[in-house]
């Protein structure tokens, strides 16, 4: 028996997603979000790279307006669930609101949890050049960084509101800095959301490391989606966001059908219910019971 188990079915690892690099001639890198354990182990089976227990945990799952809320605990309870579905895809945690803003030693506390009791095998935190001593700290402490620029929704307060981000010629220096700066203290990978394509395309020629596209156009070097955006689970989507299921209307029709079957006794039927040994049914039968109740008056 191997000691290595996962190595013999293609285990992703983060030396893999290192060198991933499109204009390598690398298959692109394919990337979603996971919340729970089913949903985990469909798409590990199916083959995507990356699995992300994102913050967007907070609004996909918890119902909270903005991702801002979201706490370590939470990340931590999902990741878990997930780390139960994932034999081949690479595990990464996000570093919610707040974990990483007041100290390194807070956030590198946070981002050992991920990895010693959630199983994470790397972690992504927003920022870009303003982020470059966090995410050293991190790659110090052996833990992978994936770093996410662009639009930022943990900035949503300073950013004004989800916008696309690095259209003007200052704002798109900025992010080429950014993306520079990140690569330079050690993270692995980049995620770009929400910026033009060419934009996007240019900071993928100029890096070594890959990128990893949301709302960034195909000249990334991976893709991710949030899953609940990806399966038309959500109220609303954007624009970039291509929907490749409609399961809110699935739900939906199965639910009025369950709904109207049991209201018309029609669920459950003989054969979805259990039976009593057929030497015993004559003493349970409707007319025994009938009898019973007589005598007992
Ligand atoms: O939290 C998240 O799901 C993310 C992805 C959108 C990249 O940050």
């Amino acid at each position: 028996m191997s000691l290595f188990p996962q190595q013999e079915c293609g285990k992703i690892t983060v030396p893999d997603l290192l060198s991933r690099k499109v204009s390598a001639g690398c298959p692109a890198i394919t990337c979603l979000t996971a919340y729970d354990f089913p949903t985990a182990r469909l798409l590990d089976q199916a083959g995507v790279d990356l699995l992300l227990v994102g913050d967007s945990l907070g609004m996909a799952v918890l119902g909270y307006e903005n991702t801002l809320p979201v706490t370590v605990e939470e990340i931590l309870h999902h990741l878990r669930a997930v780390r139960r579905g994932v034999r081949r895809a690479l595990l990464v945690a996000d570093m919610p609101f707040g974990s990483f803003h007041a100290s390194s030693g807070r956030m590198l506390r946070s981002a050992l949890r991920f990895v010693k009791e959630g199983g994470a095998e790397a972690v992504k935190i927003e920022g870009g050049e303003n982020r470059i001593e966090r995410i050293a700290s991190l790659v110090d402490a052996d833990i992978p960084v994936i770093a996410h620029i662009g639009l930022t929704p943990q900035s949503i307060h300073s950013l004004g509101g989800f916008r696309v981000q690095g259209r003007t010629a200052p704002a798109a220096e900025q992010l080429r800095r950014d993306a520079r700066a990140v690569q330079a203290a050690g993270a692995f990978a980049v995620v770009l959301e929400s910026v033009p394509r060419e934009l996007a395309s240019l900071i993928t020629a100029d890096l070594r490391i890959p990128t990893i596209g949301i709302g960034a156009g195909p000249d990334c070097d991976g893709q991710i989606l949030v899953f609940h955006d990806f399966a038309g689970l959500g109220p609303s989507a954007p624009k970039f966001a291509r929907r490749y299921a409609d399961l809110a209307a699935e739900i939906s029709r199965a639910a009025h059908e369950f709904v109207a079957d049991v209201r018309a006794g029609a669920f459950p039927s003989d054969e979805e219910s259990y039976h009593l040994p057929a030497a015993m049914r004559d003493e349970f039968s409707p007319r025994s019971r009938a009898a019973l109740e007589r005598n007992t008056r």
